[in-house]
């Protein structure tokens, strides 16, 4: 059996980024009828949204560099997620002012998967393990990339 308690760059190190915004959204699907979006969306499909304190967490994994011991450099890393997403998205309305989201109905589930694609992108390849975010602290949506590792 390897000892891998004794050997630390037996496996990977999880490490996180959390990073806020606040937006408006509204849950709608334009290429169906008004009572369809009612009846689906329910008050999240109220005609002029409604907002969220929108609570986002980045997570990376690797083998800590033997120099530095990180696995990234969390400063570089909140300096990605702010310019990827916090930057465009904040105090804004995801149905209208985000260029990224044009097109995307911002559930929570659609929202991890787009920001996903601002961050992989910008950080090494590979590294990138999970977007989740949450729009209230009991509903959150993780996206782990289109062809995750186990
Ligand atoms: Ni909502």
């Amino acid at each position: 059996m390897p000892k891998r308690a004794n050997n630390p760059s037996a496996g990977d190190v999880y490490v996180t980024r959390q990073v806020h915004f606040n937006a408006g959204h509204r849950l709608f699907n334009p290429a169906r009828s008004e009572a369809w979006n009612r009846r689906t969306f329910g008050p999240c499909s109220n005609p002029n949204g409604h907002g969220h304190n929108y609570v986002l967490e980045v997570t990376v994994r690797g083998r800590p560099d033997p120099e530095t011991g990180y696995v990234v450099d969390l400063g570089e890393l909140k300096r990605i997620v702010e310019a990827a997403v916090v930057v465009p998205c904040d105090h804004q309305n995801l149905n209208k002012d985000v260029d990224f989201l044009k097109g995307v109905i911002p559930t929570a589930e659609n929202l991890a998967v787009a920001f996903w694609g601002r961050i992989a992108p910008r950080v090494r390849a590979g590294v990138l393990y999970s977007v989740r975010l949450y729009e209230t602290p009991r509903n959150f949506a993780e996206y782990r990339g289109p062809d995750p590792l186990p």
